[in-house]
Formats: structure tokens, sequence, C-alpha cells
């Protein structure tokens, strides 16, 4: 059979309402109302204050295809079926209708729309334990709609019982489908989950959901019984495809296509985790940036960041150099725009984060490869010398590459199997525990120092680097943002990215705007903005935004007019007024590092 996933996606959502469920839209990838999870997991997830009674606005029984992120399973991505972002098709029965009525629908779907062939279809239910008793309904529903008792198997809470999603809240008994993918034959008869776990693939899972974990960690029965249903897009379009793998399906052939043309490679055995790696996680990059995830050193965002790294070292071990994401990127957006309004709406932004991304990291990685061949290169010496040979990279060794050179540890990890190695991890969390202890210190006693030498002229020479970075965003552009800063009470010291000298023209108009803002006189304004909407608005310039919390402070230069001259967040503090700043004079611009410049500047009378 040849059907799309588009298809798929639409049959499954057109059954459901013909069946009495409202369609709702697809929840962001990062959960709105849930600090206890970074990414949307399931369909349900969105829906928790509504399986805890809240009443839906739109009906009792819903249906929808939902974005989820997984990244748990990440070292299986390459293999037939695991994936870290994926779609899932879910409805729903808030109080409504149970088991019955939703086994039943699940059946008649796949088996009367789907076409899928009954005899290759098993199931699990929930055996017992101490927290619930045995499913034996829904083990009898499945009897009732024609499924073999020996297809039929009873499974604990490991594989039976889903939820909740974060730590507490609604969870219950499951009872999840599996199909035959062994081969085109007919499973044996007497064959099933239980007995022959790896020829049957779970494609749908449906919770009863009845039960709530408490914080502690016990389970009581809810006030409602609701019903959660999930089923894999991916999965569920390569058996109806008949392929044994989501790779072979539309979702991804075209994608793989790309990825041959631009690594200038062929999809075989050989390639074939690396490619995957590529697709799957360009693929979850595009989803987490249009719903406004940016790659950074904490959270959502440095998950994004570990997924691009892994994608482009990928690209790095077929033999490409250069950048390669774009196009890849640029597909994947296509795939997507109609059926996610995320993607409709931000897909310039997502091409550029990801271009931008790569760019920086591949500077990193080469550096980063250097270094750890040098390493190799020094266990080489050791075990020509002694005939040990090293198996283990030791922790000093591992937070040597982290500290020096800024190597994350599962960079190290992942290099180290890669050659038969291992890695001293938990002596290396122990050394970075004590380092951040100790950083934590020194920042403390840097901010001690920093009072004491807070006078009026660092306050002003504060107040004149705002202005300073604002004209140079001006003049030069708007790639510049701040990468440094250093004030002492005779002058600043500003480092900012830019990739080429500033000439003297150009520094002469940077002066100018300095001072221009000086003799207004302008007003120095202290507002607590709400760190989501600060970061939505583009006149506000930040250079770190994962360093601040929730409500941050901006610092707005305006004149009598309301001309503004700069807007920034900042600890502060600031003069009240520029009219007490003196004149600004440039002193000198160098370049710092790479793609860094570095200007030192000082007030005068
Ligand atoms: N919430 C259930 C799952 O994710 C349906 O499998």
């Amino acid at each position: 059979m040849n059907i799309k996933s588009n298809e798929i996606r639409q049959k499954f959502i057109e059954y459901f309402k013909e069946k009495d469920h409202a369609q709702i839209p697809s929840a962001p990838v990062v959960p709105e109302n849930d600090p206890t999870v970074l990414f949307t997991t399931a369909g349900m997830h969105p829906l928790v204050p509504y399986l805890l009674g809240e009443k839906h606005p739109l009906w009792l029984r819903l249906v929808n295809y939902q974005k989820c992120v997984r990244t748990g399973d990440i070292e299986e991505v390459w293999d037939d079926s695991h994936l870290t972002f994926f779609e899932m098709l879910g409805n729903w029965s808030l109080w409504d209708f149970f088991k019955k009525e939703s086994i039943k629908y699940s059946y008649e779907l796949l088996t009367e729309k789907m076409w899928i062939d009954p005899k290759k279809l098993a199931v699990t239910v929930f055996a017992w334990d101490e927290d619930a008793p045995r499913d034996e309904e829904s083990a009898i529903i499945w009897q009732e709609v024609g499924m073999p008792k020996d297809r039929i198997s009873y499974m604990g809470k490991k594989d039976n019982w889903w939820g909740p999603a974060g730590q507490t809240w609604p969870c219950g008994p499951d009872t999840e489908i599996f199909y035959w993918v062994w081969s085109s034959e007919f499973p044996p008869a007497g064959s099933n989950v239980e007995t022959d776990e790896d020829n049957w693939m779970e494609i749908w899972n449906n919770v009863f959901m009845e039960y709530i974990k408490n914080e502690d960690g016990s389970f009581k029965l809810a006030s409602m019984q609701n019903v959660d249903t999930g089923m894999g897009l991916e999965r569920v379009t390569a058996i109806l495809n008949g392929k044994t793998t989501v790779y072979d399906t539309d979702i991804f052939t075209d994608i793989i296509e790309i990825i041959e043309k631009t690594l200038w490679v062929t999809y075989d055995e050989q390639t074939k985790r690396s490619i995957r790696i590529i697709a799957d996680h360009t693929r979850t990059s595009v989803m987490m940036i249009s719903d406004w995830v940016l790659p950074s050193n904490v959270d959502q965002g440095y998950v994004l960041r570990r997924l691009m790294r892994r994608a482009i070292r990928e690209g790095y071990k077929l033999g490409h150099k250069g950048q390669f994401l774009a196009p890849i990127a640029e597909k994947i957006i296509l795939k997507f725009e109609d059926i996610y309004e995320s993607v409709k709406n931000n897909k310039a932004k997502i091409v550029e984060e990801i271009d931008r991304e790569e760019r920086q990291f591949l500077d990193t990685l080469e550096k980063w490869l250097k270094e750890f061949e040098k390493l190799l290169g020094g266990f080489q010496i050791a075990f020509e010398r002694t005939g040990k040979k090293v198996e283990t990279i030791s922790w000093d060794k591992a937070f040597r590459l982290y500290d020096t050179y800024g190597f994350p540890l599962e960079m190290t990890v992942e290099l180290a199997i890669e050659k038969g190695l291992s890695v001293d991890t938990e002596g290396f969390k122990k050394a970075f525990e004590d380092h951040q202890a100790k950083s934590r210190a020194w920042a403390e006693q840097k901010f001690k120092w920093w009072l004491a030498d807070n006078s009026e002229m660092t306050t002003a020479l504060h107040s004149a680097t705002h202005l300073l970075l604002a004209g140079l965003r001006k003049v030069l552009w708007e790639h510049v943002h701040q990468a440094w800063s250093n004030i002492t009470s005779e002058r600043l010291r500003f480092d900012f990215t830019h990739p080429e000298k500033v000439t003297p023209e150009e520094l002469q108009q940077v002066e100018a705007y300095v001072n221009e803002a000086i003799q207004a006189g302008c007003s120095v304004q202290l507002d607590n903005v709400a760190k989501k909407d600060a970061e939505q608005d583009p006149t506000i310039e930040a250079s770190f935004w994962e360093k601040y919390p929730d409500i941050v402070k901006v610092y707005t230069f305006k004149d009598s007019a309301w001309n503004i001259f700069s807007r920034e967040l900042c600890w502060g503090p600031h003069v009240e007024s520029t009219s007490t700043m003196w004149k600004f004079k440039i002193k000198k611009e160098e370049a710092s590092s790479r793609g860094v410049r570095r200007i030192k500047a000082v007030l005068i009378k």
C-alpha cells in the first residue's frame, strides 16, 4: 500500500470527528504550565487541567495531532523506530466514554479504515500490583472485538501503566496495541508481546486515566475516569506502507535525499547511522526553534544545542567540512509549514538560527577534535612506553577539556565511545561541582570588590558602555552584541561581536552618537519587565538572555523629546542623567579574538 503520512493524519482526525470529537490544535513543544518537564512529550500534556476536572471549553471528546519531543532515547535514534521529534495522534474522553468505546474505536479505525489485517495485531493489558487491580475488563473487551485470547498479554507497571507526564498528576493502566513487523507472513499461533517481544512494534496506547500520583509517590483513585490515547504517526505510516523503519516512509525519504545531495554521499549501510541522526536531529531542531527555543547553555536551549551539534558532527564524520544544515532545514520547513502555524510563521528565523549556531560550532569543533587527537596521541605514547593500554579517560583529563576548551562531557563520552574508551564521568561530576562552588565564591568576592570600587566614574563609564553598544549597533549593524565588558574607575574596555576592523570613520560616528546622547542630557529610566515579554521586544538589546531571571531590568536612555538612545537589559547601576557624564572619547580599537573586537574608551572633561 502507498499511503502518505498527511493522509493518515487526516484520516485519524476525520474518524474521531465522526465519533463526535472536537479537534484541538497542537500545543507548542515547550509546555506552558509545567515546570517539571522541558518538553511536551505527549498529546495529553497540555490537557492536564481538563484531565483533572476543569471543564474544557470545546467538548468532552477531543482529538488532535501533537508535536512531541522525547530525548530520553537519544542514543537509539538511528535504529528503525526511535525519534527525538514525533507527531502523536491522540483522542480523549473527559469523563465521557471509557474502556469499551475507546478499545472499539481504536480497533475499528485500524482494521476498517486503515486496512490493517487484524491477524497482525496483538495487545497488552495491565496485570496488577499493589496500587491497582488486574485490568480484566479491557481483556474481555478485546476479545469481544475479535482479538484472540492468546494475542493478549498481561504486563506490569513498567509496561502497562502510563504517566504522569510530569512528576505528579493523572495516570493509569493502559492497553497497548502492537503490530507484527517481523516478516510479511502472519505471526504464528500463540505469538504475543510477552513471548516474542522483538517482533511486535507498539503503535497505539490507550490510557485509562483513573488514578492520581501524589508527590510522595503513592497513587489514589481519581474522581474522574478519562481516556487518553496516543499513536505515533511515523510508526503507523511505516507499517501501513509495509516498511520496517520510519526512515523508509515519505516522512523521511525526501529529507534523506537532500542530505545525500548536500553531503555528496549515498544512503547505505555504512552511512545510515549518520544520515538518520542528521535527519532526525535537524527535524527536531526546526520544530523546537519554530516554538521559540533558541540554542543556549541551559534547559531546552541546551537540548537544542546538543541535537544540532550531534547532527553537525555526523556531517563532519561523513567527510563534509563546511556548513550543510540550511538546505535540509528548508526542506523540513516545506514539509511542515502547512501543518503547523508555528513553522509557517517563523521560516526565516528557523534557518537563520540554525545557520548561526552551525557556523559558530564548526569553528569550535575543529579545535575540539584537534585537542582530542592530541589526547589520544598522549595515550599512544604512554602505551609505547609502558605497554599498558589506556582504557579510561580520567576525570582530570575530561575536566581539562571542559575547563580549557569548553568541551561538554557528553561530547567527550561520545568521542571516547567511538574509540573504544570510557570516561570517568563520576569523577568529572565531582570536579565540576567543586568548580561551580569555587566560581560562585569567586563571583561573590568580585561583586564585593566591585561595590567597593563603585565610584561615580565607574557608574558613568558603565552608562557610556550602553551608549557605545547602541552606537556600534547603529553604525555597524545588528550583528553587534556585547561579548565582554570590563570597567575600572579610569576607563571602559568593551568587547563586541564584529568580523572586521572598525574604520576610523565608523569610530568617529560611534563616538559622535555617544556624545550626542550625553549632550542631550538623557534621562535613564529603569523598568522591571517579564523576561518573556522583553525577549519578544526587538528594541531591547541583551547579550545573554539565558543568564537572566524571569523578571529583568531594562534601562532606557531617552532625551526630553523621547528619542531613545539605548535600551538594554542590565543589573545597573547607571547615572540618573547623562548630563553628568562629561565627554566620551574612544582611545583604541583592536582585535580581541576571532570575530570579536575590543574598544577602550574614557570620559574626559
Ligand atoms: N499519553 C499516552 C502516551 O504517551 C497516550 O503513550
